[in-house]
């Protein structure tokens, strides 16, 4: 691959565990994805290459790394996953499943994976299979290894990362409800992390660094202010396959063991750059249960176990799912950087509000010696309860044309401490109205101070209406994101009343009735 800059002298070495051993890799570019890796250099070409921009999940694999005492298991697209972002962790491949010796089949031919996928005939052209086998392998050993039981709404949210072109949808979730029919399969933990320990962090110099220290990762940041910064890669890794950009230098936020972290203080979350966006939604969840329909919708479940929360919020998209939520909460940013010479000098660190992070299209107030350390997300106070006139009302909105894995044409948040029917603090994010994430400063202003009913959400829809320009591009009209705008507001105000109550995932419904399992 092509670089505009000259390559710092370096082995680049890849180590991970495969079936029983580790893999090892030499020279391997910053830039070179995990699918590339397999396909290309190891001959494994069980994993399908689909769309190569992490939309179809033929390309899914299983990564396991250490998570305390335990083992994680997250099923990723390995199209947009750069190969070194695995050093030191273990990959499963299709090719594994009915041969890798740390895996104990209990006599069974097969896997239950497949085998399920086998009896279900859950298979027509099979281009599709590798991937659904590998995103069923990630659910076996998250669920029913685990002893939970794998109903139908916990299997399409697990195989939502995948996409089937001729099977049809039904036999696949069957699926997945049938694997824990079969003897347990169980992968041989204690040797697997015996040889995970095996394996040194990353030599050093390299051009894909990933310090694993905050304090390393600043000071990588101020000495390669020119290397690109990745997280989960599910941005990044488009511009690599889309528009062929490489990059000399990598530098990967998500192994510095203080940004693993969720802290959870008494008034606030905060949410460290290398959190997945599964376990920030899991949080976030945890604290505002209301927000369950909308995790769900972000991306797919490989993208959302690959990409992280600051990623997005970095990214800066103004159709990002986040931004527009985390603006309604009151979150803000931690910006960090390393203050003095080599490694005799000291963090230091500034706090902004979201809103005022971006300055434009794609564009932010990061220094070129700072990294996104950090989001902070305010609590929730008292949720507003059905009947009571006082509490937190909450909700927030995507507007997209798929219901799973895509991102939204528009997007609402609503945040409001209602005191005695009265909004006394109101705070509004909006996502595909603008250049940047926004927050509806006029709308707010709207509702402040005024009873919550009907006509002041009316007069704040008209507000609403007039407070953006939207552009129109081909996921919708500007019309039409102004018109469902203010319509998302209207929504919100109904959930709000007992007896008009929609559930949050209606559209859910309509697909269940498709599969015959409720009434339509
Ligand atoms: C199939 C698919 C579906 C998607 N669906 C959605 C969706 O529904 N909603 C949505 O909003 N997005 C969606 N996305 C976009 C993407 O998944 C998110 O934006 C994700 O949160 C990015 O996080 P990441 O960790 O992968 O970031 P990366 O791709 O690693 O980085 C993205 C940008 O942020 C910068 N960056 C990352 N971390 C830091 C840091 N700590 N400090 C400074 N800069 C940093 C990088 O330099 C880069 O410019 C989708 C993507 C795919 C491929
Ligand atoms: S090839 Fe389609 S998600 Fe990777
Ligand atoms: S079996 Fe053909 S795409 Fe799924």
């Amino acid at each position: 691959m092509k670089s505009s800059l000259p390559l710092a002298v370096t082995e680049n070495r890849l180590q991970f565990v495969r079936r029983g051993s580790v893999v090892n890799l030499q020279n391997v570019s910053p830039t070179r994805t995990l699918l590339q890796v397999l396909r290309e250099d190891l001959g494994l070409t069980g994993t399908k290459e689909g769309c190569n921009e992490g939309d179809c999940g033929a390309c899914t694999v299983v990564l396991a790394e250490k998570h305390g005492k335990q083992l994680r298991y997250r099923a990723v697209n390995s199209c947009i996953r750069m190969a070194h972002s695995v050093h030191g962790q273990a990959v499963f491949t299709v090719e594994d499943l009915a041969s890798d010796p740390l895996i104990d089949r209990q006599g069974q031919a097969l896997h239950p994976a497949q085998q399920a996928m086998v009896d279900a005939h859950g298979s027509q052209c099979g281009f599709c299979t590798p991937g659904f086998v590998m995103s069923l392998f990630g659910m076996y050993q998250n669920r029913v290894c685990r002893g939970e039981s794998v109903n139908r709404a916990t299997a399409q949210a697990d195989l939502s990362g995948n996409l089937c072109r001729c099977t049809g949808y039904r036999p696949i979730l069957d699926a997945a409800q049938r694997m824990a029919d079969f003897p347990q399969t169980q992968v041989n933990e204690p040797a697997l992390r015996s040889l995970l320990d095996t394996i040194p962090p990353p030599a050093k110099p390299t051009t894909y660094l990933a310090p694993h220290t905050l304090a390393e990762l600043l000071q990588a940041r101020r000495a390669h202010p020119e290397a690109q910064i990745v997280a989960g890669c599910t941005d990044v890794g488009l511009w690599v396959n889309k528009e062929h950009r490489s990059f000399a230098q990598v530098l990967d936020v998500t192994q510095a063991a203080e940004l693993r972290q969720i802290e959870s203080y008494p008034h606030h979350l905060a949410i460290g750059a290398g959190v997945r966006l599964s376990d920030a939604f899991d949080a976030l969840v945890k604290d505002r249960p209301q927000l369950i329909a909308f995790a769900e919708r972000f991306a797919g479940l490989p993208v959302r176990q690959s990409g992280t929360l600051v990623g997005n919020v970095a990214n800066g998209s103004p159709i990002g799912d986040s931004m527009p939520l985390l603006i309604a909460l009151g979150a803000s940013v931690v910006l960090m950087r390393w203050a003095g010479r080599g490694s005799q000098g000291r963090i230091e660190h500034r706090e902004l509000p979201l809103e005022s992070f971006y300055t434009g299209y794609r564009q932010n107030r990061l220094a070129a010696d700072e990294v996104v350390a950090w989001v902070k997300i305010p609590k929730t106070r008292r949720p507003l309860l059905p009947g009571k006139a006082s509490g937190e009302w909450t909700r927030v909105y995507k507007v997209s044309k798929r219901f799973d894995d895509d991102i939204s044409a528009v997007c609402l948040a609503v945040s409001l401490q209602i005191q005695k029917g009265l909004i006394a603090e109101a705070r509004v994010g909006a996502g595909g109205v603008a250049a940047t994430p926004a927050r509806a400063w006029a709308t707010e202003e709207a509702l402040r101070g005024r009873p919550w009913n009907a006509d002041t959400v009316q007069h704040a829809m008209e507000v609403l209406g007039g407070e953006f320009n939207p552009i129109s591009d081909m996921r919708a009209s500007a019309d039409y994101r102004r018109t469902v705008l203010t319509r998302l507001l209207w929504r919100s105000w109904l959930d709000s009343q007992p007896g008009t109550v929609q559930p949050v995932s209606l559209e859910r419904l309509d697909e269940r009735a498709l599969l015959g399992e409720v009434d339509a």
